[in-house]
């Protein structure tokens, strides 16, 4: 699998999303970024909305799930109609058994760090994820800096997983854009989630196949 672009909808329009996500054609995933006022300061939606986004695009939902408890609730996004389910490790209390849990569901499992989580503890865990997330800010709010310390941590994973033979997906959430984008390319990452570079251009779905040339230009012409 090459670059995949995945527009977050968090700074999109709520009142109108599935016109939202409508506007951007070319992506290979919409990512869904699910925020419960305790995990983080911040709240958006539950599994209700994101089965009524489900059913208005035929792309494939990426949930983001920056919650407490996700033991419990992860496996409720792969039924809500999401083909990836990403939990926070800082939150998860039984993260192999919550990735083969999505697993069974028939989702794709995937673990997210926050910038200051090392990988170095998961390594052992790469083989039971689809995709490790490294986040490129604090989540919980879109059109944040995007933060260059967390670029050797993408190396350090990126490392980790040619070592162990893994196929694992590589995704940086955060501040990514036509500025940032050919940085984390460089470092690794090939699953680009980006929000406001996506919402707030003239053209949403043009910007999308621009940040994939970039990633791509960046990784050798790869796409
Ligand atoms: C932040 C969310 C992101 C956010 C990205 O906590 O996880 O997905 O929407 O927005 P930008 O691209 O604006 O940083
Ligand atoms: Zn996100």
């Amino acid at each position: 699998m090459g670059i995949q672009i995945t527009p977050s909808i968090l700074n999109a329009d709520f009142a109108d999303l599935g016109a939202e996500v409508a506007r951007i054609p070319s992506a290979d995933w919409v990512h869904v970024d699910v925020m419960d006022n305790h995990f983080v300061p911040n709240l958006t939606f539950g599994p209700t909305m994101v089965e009524a986004i489900a059913r208005s695009t035929d792309i494939p939902l990426d949930a983001h799930l920056m919650i407490d408890d996700p033991d419990r609730h992860a496996p409720t996004y792969v039924e809500a109609g999401c083909a990836s389910v990403t939990f926070h490790i800082e939150a998860a209390a039984a993260p192999v058994r919550l990735a083969r849990e999505i697993r069974s569901a028939g989702g794709r499992a995937s673990m997210a760090l926050k910038p200051a989580t090392p990988i170095e503890p998961y390594e052992d865990l790469l083989p039971e994820l689809d995709m490790l997330l490294l986040m490129t800010v604090e989540p919980g709010f879109g059109g944040q800096k995007f933060l260059d310390l967390v670029l050797p941590k993408i190396r350090r994973a990126r490392a980790m997983m040619a070592k162990h033979g893994v196929e694992t997906w590589l995704q940086v959430d955060g501040g990514v854009s036509l500025e940032t984008i050919e940085r984390c390319a460089e470092a690794g990452a090939d699953v680009f989630v980006a929000g406001s570079a996506v919402y707030s251009a003239d053209d949403p779905d043009a910007m999308v196949q621009e940040l994939r040339a970039s990633a791509a230009a960046a990784r050798g012409g790869q796409a």
